[in-house]
């Protein structure tokens, strides 16, 4: 048979879902014993000149999407809805959905996964630091362990805008531009810099270890926006970094989350994370603390978790007909 895909979103990632498509045909067939067809593409504007076949239905109703009857959803837009409202469609509908959507998934994601009954495939490994496979590590390979503490450098731009400041002497609107360029920071980047974005994926890991997340109101959060040339002296002068950090711990049974710009010393775990790098490190009541590194954001590293989310979830969830 052929899997038929389909694309919510054709931006940075998805364009790279589409590309991995093309370019993994075979190895992806070899994997999955089923070849993968880009059946239709949902986007904004229609009217947008695309390099696609003609066999690719490109639409801005969702509608015409589901028509199609896919397998398997890509979902690479942005905001809660409508996303969130495709994809209980698409799982009532039997479709597998595989997301790289945070805002959403913060606030939904445990709805859907309810909602698939482990029948459908719910994917989110790319809403959480791109290329790092930090979701499928705790899924399946952490599961035994009780994780008393969550830190990591959870947002790529922040973290490329910071290493440019400090190490190449940019200005943050300097920074910021080369990361927008470089398709690492979002289509509107305040998530990032006011360090919404890494809070969303922090409360997504909250999600997956405790099955509930901190009240959100009480997370205390602060982006690297306000950061000024005094306190990059300061940490110079001190041999210190600023790295922008989220961490959640479970404090008495209660679970405590911060989101802000930290001055790491050079024993600091996190301090030599630069770039688009992002690193996660948990600590477990038996493995003691583990510590995952990787590209934080960018078109393939996020695109590779979704191609990867998806074949995990043909290898591993039923089949259509015996659902
Ligand atoms: N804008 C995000 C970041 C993309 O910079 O981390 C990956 O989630």
């Amino acid at each position: 048979m052929t899997i038929k895909a389909a694309i919510l979103g054709f931006g940075t990632v998805g364009q790279g879902i589409y590309e991995i498509l093309q370019t993994k045909r075979r190895q992806l067939h070899k994997l999955i014993g089923d070849k993968v067809e880009v059946t239709s593409i949902l986007v904004h504007n229609v009217h947008k000149e695309r390099f696609l076949p003609d066999n690719v239905i490109v639409t801005d109703r969702f509608d015409d999407v589901l028509n199609q009857k896919p397998d398997v959803i890509f979902e690479a837009t942005v905001g809660i809805e409508p996303s969130y409202s495709y994809l209980k469609q698409a799982i009532d509908q039997h479709i597998h959905v595989v997301t790289a959507n945070k805002v959403m998934f913060a606030a939904c994601g445990h709805k859907l996964i309810q909602r698939a009954e482990q029948r459908i495939g719910v994917g989110y490994e790319a809403t959480t630091a791109a290329g790092i496979p930090i979701i499928g590590t705790l899924t399946t390979l952490l599961q035994t362990n009780n994780i008393t503490k969550v830190q990591g450098i959870l947002n790529g731009t922040s973290n490329y805008i910071l290493t440019a400041m400090q190490d190449q002497n940019k200005t943050f609107s300097e920074a910021l531009q080369e990361a927008q360029t470089k398709g690492y920071a979002e289509a509107d980047p305040t998530n990032d810099i006011e360090g919404h974005d890494a809070f969303y994926k922090l409360m997504i890991l909250s999600q997956l270890l405790y099955e509930k997340q901190p009240d959100w109101s009480a997370v205390s959060l602060t982006g690297i926006s306000n950061l000024n040339e005094t306190d990059l002296i300061s940490a110079e002068e001190k041999g210190e970094k600023i790295r922008h950090v989220a961490t959640l711990e479970l404090v008495d049974g209660e679970l405590k989350g911060t989101v802000e710009p930290l001055f790491l010393p050079p024993s600091h775990g996190l301090f030599g994370i630069e770039g688009v790098d992002n690193a996660i490190s948990v600590t477990g009541d038996l493995v003691g603390s583990v510590t995952l590194r990787g590209p934080g954001a960018g078109q393939l590293p996020t695109a590779s978790a979704m191609i990867e989310d998806f074949v995990q979830i043909w290898q591993t969830t039923p089949a259509k007909q015996f659902i």
